[in-house]
């Protein structure tokens, strides 16, 4: 039962995707939550997409990166993210929600994440259903 179930979208706010810091810029990864905040409000996905702050994901050196989680479900961690991708993320997240176990093959993702997927790691929970 992968419908109805939310979806963690954990954007770090620190990342500076190789930008140097400058007065009054807020990072990379700030603006890329604030733009997540702002596109879920406009398109209602809100009700199905958790979005939180995160400081690191120890992948400082691959742009902006976010984590996507459920309980019971495999979470991974992307990278080389920014605004061009904000779309192509939400779209992502939505066949993650739907897939049973959280696991998206390559030929299903949207083409610009092809190279986002730095990472995955196990359930740490079964599946709400029980299912496996
Ligand atoms: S500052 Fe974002 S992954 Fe390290």
């Amino acid at each position: 039962m992968a419908e109805g179930q939310t979806v963690s979208l954990h954007v770090c706010v620190t990342c500076r995707a190789g930008e140097a810091e400058r007065d009054g810029m807020a990072p990379a990864g700030r603006r890329l939550h604030q733009q997540f905040a702002r596109a879920l409000r406009e398109r209602g996905d809100g009700d199905w997409i958790e979005l939180k702050e995160v400081t690191c994901l120890v992948s400082c050196q691959r742009g902006c990166a976010a984590a996507v989680s459920t309980p019971g479900k495999w979470s991974y961690l992307l990278g080389h993210l920014d605004d061009s991708k904000l779309n192509d993320v939400l779209t992502y997240l939505r066949i993650y929600r739907d897939s049973k176990s959280g696991a998206v093959l390559p030929s299903r993702r949207p083409a610009s994440l092809q190279d986002a997927m730095l990472g995955r790691f196990p359930p740490l929970t079964p599946p709400p259903d029980g299912a496996s």
